[in-house]
């Protein structure tokens, strides 16, 4: 499928999901090389990154734990600029390597808080693990450790990202179309 129809509007392919796999695939192959023996805890953000979150800990190697946690600042295409608490974080992450498993950075707001309050309960480590990241709208600095694809600014869906609530099951990237 090189164009679907999510609601309103139309989507164009822009990462195939042999792409998303190859990539995916590097990247788990590095961080089970940097985290080997530190039993990292993998941080998934809900609801956007569930998709990419099972595929990468398909290829992690090392033993690893992962828990889920749930942050949303996003409603139809637009950031509604405002981040609520961060639920569900059951997991005692002090002392431990923490790695936050995101399906997008955009401004980078929600990271930048997320980021902040993991901090408060001192992990040994906290690296971010992006799948996309859109570096022309990034408002903060942050230090993403592990990104699989830079994108522009174009509004996408697909992979588990989600246009007003649908499309989180197309098995690829799609960009909105003009
Ligand atoms: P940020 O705080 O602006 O970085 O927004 C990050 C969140 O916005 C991501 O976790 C996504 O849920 C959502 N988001 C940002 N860009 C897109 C997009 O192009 N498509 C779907 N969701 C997006
Ligand atoms: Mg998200």
């Amino acid at each position: 499928m090189e164009i679907v129809t999510v609601k309103d509007k139309k989507f164009a392919i822009s990462i195939t999901a042999e792409q998303l796999r190859q990539r995916i695939a590097e990247i788990a192959a590095q961080i089970s090389k940097d985290m080997e023996g530190k039993k990292p805890l993998f941080l998934a953000v809900l609801n956007g990154s569930f998709m990419y979150a099972a595929d990468l800990m398909r290829g992690i190697t090392t033993p690893c734990e992962i828990s889920f946690v749930r942050f949303a600042s996003y409603e139809g295409m637009h950031s509604t600029g405002c981040v609520n608490e961060v639920l569900g974080l059951a997991e005692e992450i002090k002392g431990r390597n923490v790695i936050v498993v995101e399906d997008i950075i955009d401004s980078g707001l929600t990271m930048q808080l997320l980021l902040s309050k993991l901090r408060e309960h001192q992990p040994a480590d906290l690296r971010v693990a992006s799948l996309l990241v859109k570096p022309g709208n990034l408002k903060v600095e942050l230090d993403i450790a592990y990104t699989c694809f830079e994108i522009p600014n174009d509004f996408i869906v697909g992979y588990g990202l989600d246009y007003d609530g649908e499309g989180r099951n197309l098995p690829a990237i799609y960009t909105v179309m003009e």
